[in-house]
């Protein structure tokens, strides 16, 4: 039972046609969310209608085809910003949080920073959420400042506060760490650097999926966020930045669609969010987030958070009997997402072994190298859960961990 009497992940599993599957004749037991999630079929479906019954290209079209496109692309942006609390005209719609933020680093920061600046990220970052900054601060001379964590993964707010000095121009953390599962105080962090004239960057990339994210709340600057680990199409997502940004931000690409005038002497450009939407987007793609968004409305987030927070307790239990195993990360406010080592067994065994049992876990650096040496580990197991996860699964889990445990030992 989960503590919502109106929420069934096994009936919503329904929804997932890949639950169908059975992998090397075991059922799926698919614990690698913060990966990519699965896709309900009204996803399916919705991408699948657009190609069938509405294929054209958007805002150039005058004919029927080209407005029923745009309409259902603009809608999906609509339904994505009211899900975040925004503007759809604050929502710059991107291939997904790698883009996100690449497009702050060279519209937001490469323009403005200099050498004696700083840009602070924290030690639990993505690598989406550290190279673009390294790339900007070796065109810049600016520098990388890396605010500590604790042993428990959570990040060390005293140390944090105490890097926003003067020369930090931007600071840049995740919402939700997607190794440790740390959920972190994002609002708190953001009034800190605000009150310093700090700039925020929150990547939303593992909130969205598992927890209601309202952005004015959080009082960030820039809030990315990824379309595919919210049950969406790949190839999706977006960037929410505060109007006088966007409108301030030069474009990061040029072409078709982000312009209002093009001449020899000189082009002028739409407003935001169209100016740095240059091209033919995925349409297809963004229709399908609009599903999932629809989705994710009507089962509710704060349920879709209760159902994960109790299912989580119960991994975090269960795993525990395993020998030898050692949980990475154990933040009091955390998500779904549990990284774990076995002694004596490499992760890329353990995940293998697993893999025939019909288990999917990610092992790996996680695109967090600097986390994995904070921790002096090579490589970690992880088991991430989602909105259509069980304590079937979690069973299933820790059973073929228990077994294959044994073999590698
Ligand atoms: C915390 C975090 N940030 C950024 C990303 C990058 O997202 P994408 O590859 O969809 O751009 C990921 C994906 O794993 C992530 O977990």
């Amino acid at each position: 039972m989960t503590m919502d009497a109106t929420f069934d992940p096994v009936r919503l599993r329904k929804d997932f046609p890949i639950f169908e599957r059975q992998i090397h004749g075991k059922p799926l037991t698919y614990l690698d969310s913060a990966n990519t999630a699965q896709r309900p079929q009204v996803v399916i479906d919705a991408v699948d209608d657009y190609y069938r019954r509405h294929n054209a290209n958007v805002a150039r079209a005058v004919h029927a085809l080209g407005e029923e496109a745009t309409g259902l692309y603009e809608g999906a942006r609509r339904k994505l910003a009211a899900h975040i609390g925004a503007r759809a005209d604050d929502l710059v719609l991107t291939s997904g949080t790698t883009q996100s933020i690449n497009l702050i680093a060279y519209s937001w920061a490469l323009p403005r920073l200099k050498a004696g600046d700083s840009i602070l990220v924290s030690r639990m970052e993505h690598h989406a959420n550290i190279v673009p900054w390294q790339l900007v601060a070796e065109r810049t001379g600016a520098s990388i400042k890396v605010a500590p964590i604790h042993e428990n993964g959570e990040l060390d707010i005293d140390a944090l506060k105490a890097a926003m000095t003067p020369d930090v121009k931007l600071l840049a953390v995740t919402h939700v760490s997607n190794v440790l599962g740390t959920v972190n105080p994002v609002a708190m962090i953001c009034r800190e650097a605000r009150q310093r004239g700090i700039v925020t960057v929150i990547d939303g990339s593992q909130a969205l999926p598992h927890r209601a994210v309202d952005v004015p709340k959080i009082g960030c600057d820039f809030y990315a966020l990824t379309g595919h680990k919210m049950f969406g199409p790949t190839g999706t997502g977006a960037l929410w930045a505060r109007r006088e940004l966007l409108e301030a931000m030069p474009p990061f690409f040029g072409g078709g669609e982000m312009i209002r005038e093009v001449s020899f002497e000189g082009t002028t450009f739409a407003d935001p969010p169209h100016k740095f939407e240059a091209g033919t987007p995925n349409i297809a793609g963004f229709i399908g987030l609009g599903a999932a968004v629809d989705y994710l409305q009507t089962i509710g987030m704060d349920a879709i958070e209760r159902h994960e927070s109790e299912l989580c307790a119960y991994a975090l239990d269960a795993m525990r009997s395993v020998k030898g195993l050692r949980i990475i990360g154990e933040a009091k406010e955390r998500a779904a997402v549990i990284s774990f080592l076995v002694d004596g067994a490499h992760a890329h065994d353990l995940a293998t072994l697993l893999d025939l049992e019909g288990v999917a876990v990610r092992s790996g650096h996680h695109c967090a190298h600097p986390l994995m040496q904070f921790y002096g580990v090579p490589a970690t197991c992880r088991a991430s859960m989602a909105l259509y996860s069980t304590r079937e699964d979690i069973d299933r889990f820790v059973t073929a961990l228990d077994k294959v445990r044994g073999l590698l030992a």
